[in-house]
């Protein structure tokens, strides 16, 4: 059996019910699941052994890329301290495509990860508006399939 780590952070609860729902895809393809709200949890949790480890933030902000405000101390911390290679990394978010920078707290993560020497699995997952159960499945579908 695999070990998925979720940490999502969440203003309005939307991306909290994306990391709901990928957990619960998750569990039934017969992963063990820990999943935490980014306000709970610091980037050590990062140093521990998963399978595979998935991060989640909507964006905000108006003319430059703020993080979800729980999320923001987490990315700060994100690092040289930390060395992520040899870790799988899936990255999702939610966001709003009448912004100039869409799910930009998803680029950003990307890119950070890639600097800190993380694989990510597969495309990250930009979710425009309201979640919808289906595309996520079918994301977190292609993560168990990368992974
Ligand atoms: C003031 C404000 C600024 C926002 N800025 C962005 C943005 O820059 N890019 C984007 O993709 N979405 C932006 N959004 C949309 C939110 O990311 C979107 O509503 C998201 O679903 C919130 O997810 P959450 O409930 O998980 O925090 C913004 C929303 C508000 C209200």
């Amino acid at each position: 059996m695999s070990n998925a780590l979720i940490v999502y952070g969440s203003t309005t609860g939307n991306t909290e019910s994306v990391a709901d729902t990928i957990s619960t895809d998750l569990s039934n393809a017969n992963y063990t699941i820990k999943k935490i709200n980014v306000s709970d949890v610091g980037v050590d949790i990062l140093n521990e052994a998963f399978d595979l480890y998935l991060l989640g933030s909507s964006t905000w902000g108006e003319d430059e890329i703020e993080f979800q405000e729980d999320f923001a101390p987490f990315y700060e911390n994100m690092n040289g301290d930390l060395n992520l290679s040899g870790k799988k990394f899936a990255v999702f978010g939610c966001g709003d495509s009448s912004y100039e920078h869409f799910c930009g707290a998803v680029d950003a993560l990307e890119e950070r990860l890639a600097k800190l020497g993380a694989t990510l699995v597969c495309e990250s997952l930009r979710i425009d508006g309201e979640p919808e159960e289906s595309e996520i499945n079918e994301w977190t579908q292609d993560v168990i399939n990368a992974a």
